[in-house]
């Protein structure tokens, strides 16, 4: 049953790194009245609510603890977050198999109980993954929606105004495809305070911009290799995709969403622009990729569609 009282609960399946970083997160900024912290290994679930709970004087007040499906019957939003991460030196698609099934049983779980809410994905393979999370949840594609590469696109916008010396949050500029190895950059579209960034750099400048795109797209193998995995800020952009359905903003991120026909793509998840709002996918934002553009995309579909076909066939 939909949930009817005046109350926000969101369910996150998995309660690793990403799972957690994302719960403190979600507690500090006051985004939801209700939090399920769902986890196979309930003792880690448990440990993480009280030590959660135990915050909740400094913070706001929300209710916030251990539980399992049945939970999800009256949720928001479910964030799945569970399954295998990426070793050093593997790639986010060599976890597909395994994450696949994970997700068969986590995803039926959730829909065996009654859930008719939105679906956040952010484990990886996340196109991959929010493609299975569709399909096993029969829900329409606006209410399964992928991380995609709503994280590339910040460090994107962190780096340009690193170089630039400017606040990122006065940069526009997206990362579109895979949120992996074929992602792309949309140089074509990039502007600081409304200028292009093709048009602020020197002559010569391309070198910069590629070598400010394959910091972004190598950014996760370089932090897992120090720290293990990456969680803070795929944390804050779940929040971010959060606030944007709870509070139906209209807010424009490039999440993993289902093509059908936009980029000349049908039948894919794969990370593009879209209006985000209290019912998921508003609508899919169809930029005018030039023709470089256009093909990296089709590359990174053809990755994607490669790597999930022993899956679905
Ligand atoms: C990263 C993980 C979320 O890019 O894939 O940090």
């Amino acid at each position: 049953m939909k949930n009817e009282r005046y109350t926000t609960r969101v369910a996150v399946i998995g309660t690793g790194f990403v799972g957690t970083s994302y719960a403190f997160s979600l507690l500090n900024q006051e985004v939801v009245n209700e939090l399920v912290l769902i986890d196979l290994n309930k003792e880690k679930a448990e440990g993480e609510a009280r030590d959660l709970n135990h915050g909740m004087p400094f913070g706001s007040a929300m209710k916030i603890w251990a539980g399992d499906y049945e939970d999800c019957r009256e949720a928001d939003l479910v964030v799945i977050t569970a399954g295998a991460n990426q070793k050093p030196g593997e790639t986010r698609l060599d976890l597909v198999e395994k994450n696949v099934n994970i997700f068969k049983g986590i995803v039926t779980a959730v829909m065996e109980n009654g859930f008719d809410g939105l679906f956040i994905v952010a484990t990886n393979p996340v196109d991959i993954l929010s493609y299975a999370t569709w399909k096993f949840s029969g829900l329409p594609m606006e209410r399964v929606i992928g991380s995609g590469t709503i994280l590339d696109t910040a460090r994107l916008r962190y780096l340009i105004g690193d170089h630039f010396q400017v606040d990122s949050r006065n940069v526009h500029a997206y990362i579109l495809g895979e949120h992996g190895d074929t992602e792309l950059p949309v140089w074509s579209h990039a502007t600081v305070s409304s200028q292009p960034v093709t048009k602020m750099i020197a002559e010569d400048g391309m070198p910069v911009l590629d070598e400010i795109f394959t910091n972004v797209r190598d950014a996760a193998y370089h932090i897992i290799n120090r720290k293990g995995a990456t969680y803070y800020g795929i944390a804050m952009g779940l929040v971010r995709l959060t606030k944007a359905i709870l509070r139906n903003e209209q807010s424009i991120l490039t999440v993993s969403t289902l093509m059908q026909g936009q980029y000349g793509l049908h039948d894919i998840y794969i990370g593009a622009p879209a209006i985000i709002d209290r019912n998921g996918i508003r609508e899919i934002v169809e930029l005018n990729l030039t023709e470089v553009e256009m093909k990296q995309m089709h590359h990174s579909a053809r990755t994607l569609r490669k790597a999930m076909e022993p899956c679905f066939e």
